[in-house]
């Protein structure tokens, strides 16, 4: 028996060579369609490989009479719907662990990018102004970074933190102050975290509890001058109260990889010289998006041939 697959996103293509070497997959890569078109298509279809950007809804899954498995090549699973997914007896399976490091080294890029004014400052030059005086700025040694969301890539950077010499405190509902100890961080709760951190990291899901988890109030209980960075997933910080915020100098700076709406081309939070952005980079590196693809492929391939999904 054969399946039909398709991919509807840019996956690295050393990453589907287990498609390509499994027997009786016909594989299909479109990353252009449509809602509409996908919608339309996708009954014909066993298999949908994915990353962040096609959105998995409701309404394409009602029409996907075949499909048995989506495969998300990366951690969130958010434009996924997963509740129809269920109903319609599909499987999603996700590649967690792939794109952990990478997502990890941009946070801290983006640190350190936001402490030096570093984007600012390649900006400045390459407009041929020499300006030393406006970019001063400050030593991550002893500061505290907040983290919120200590799983694998709050981890993660809390590791390479320490190896700043920063103070890390940690709030994660799963996080005991026994574990807090052994990894060498401070623990408390969500609003200790706020008051006492210079820089602050946000490493959740995006769930109904996360959705604007940072916002108006939360502000008001950071330190003046804090700085902020989202390598996460958008929507866990409430977009308009950032910006309030950095206008009313609450917040001195902060770094968004991640966005409510992707692509995120024309806000007012942009033209603030205070954000510095990637339009969602974290995981894009050859190592993380070959892994992502190749663990998410290999369930793909176990589920269709009847063997159990790793989950990777
Ligand atoms: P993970 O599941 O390993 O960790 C998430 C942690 O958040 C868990 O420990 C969980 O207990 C904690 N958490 C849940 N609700 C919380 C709350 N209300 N307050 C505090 N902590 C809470 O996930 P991960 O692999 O570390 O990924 C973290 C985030 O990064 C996800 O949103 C993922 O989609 C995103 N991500 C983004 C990129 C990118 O390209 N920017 C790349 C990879 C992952
Ligand atoms: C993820 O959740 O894995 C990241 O957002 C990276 C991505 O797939 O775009």
């Amino acid at each position: 028996m054969a399946f039909n697959i398709l991919i509807s996103d840019p996956l690295s293509e050393e990453g589907i060579q287990p498609l390509r070497d499994a027997e009786d997959m016909n594989i299909v890569i479109d990353t252009t369609l449509t809602p509409e078109e996908l919608a339309d298509q996708i009954g014909a279809y066993d298999a949908l490989l994915v990353r962040s950007q096609t959105q998995v809804t409701r309404e394409v899954i009602s029409k996907a009479s075949k499909l048995k498995i989506i495969g998300r090549a990366g951690v969130g699973v958010d434009n996924i719907d997963l509740d129809a997914a269920t109903e319609h007896g599909i499987i999603v399976v996700n590649a967690p662990n792939g794109n952990t490091n990478s997502a990890a080294e941009h946070t801290m890029a983006m640190i350190m990018s936001l402490s030096r004014n570093i984007p600012q400052a390649y900006h400045a030059l390459k407009n041929h102004k020499w300006d030393r005086k406006k970019f001063v700025g400050v030593e991550l040694k002893n500061k505290t970074l907040g983290v919120i969301g200590l799983g694998r890539i709050g981890t993660e950077v809390t590791v390479r933190a320490k190896g700043q010499r920063m103070n890390v405190i940690a709030y994660d509902p799963f996080l005991t102050e026994e574990k807090a100890d052994k990894m060498g961080i401070g623990y408390g709760t969500i609003q200790e975290v706020l008051e006492k951190a210079d820089f602050i990291t946000i490493h959740t899901p995006l769930l109904k509890e996360t959705k604007h988890l940072i916002n108006a109030s939360a502000f008001q209980q950071m330190k003046t001058g804090v700085q902020i960075v989202n390598c996460a997933r958008g929507g866990i910080i409430d977009e308009e109260a950032l910006y309030d915020a950095i206008v009313s100098k609450k917040v001195a700076g902060a770094a968004l990889d991640v966005f409510e709406e992707e692509p995120f081309v024309d806000h007012k939070l942009l033209d603030l010289p205070e954000v510095i952005a990637t339009p969602h980079l974290g995981a894009s590196t050859f190592e993380a998006q070959e892994s992502v693809a190749v663990d998410v492929s290999h369930d793909v391939v176990r589920f269709l041939t009847g063997d159990l999904v790793k989950n990777p």
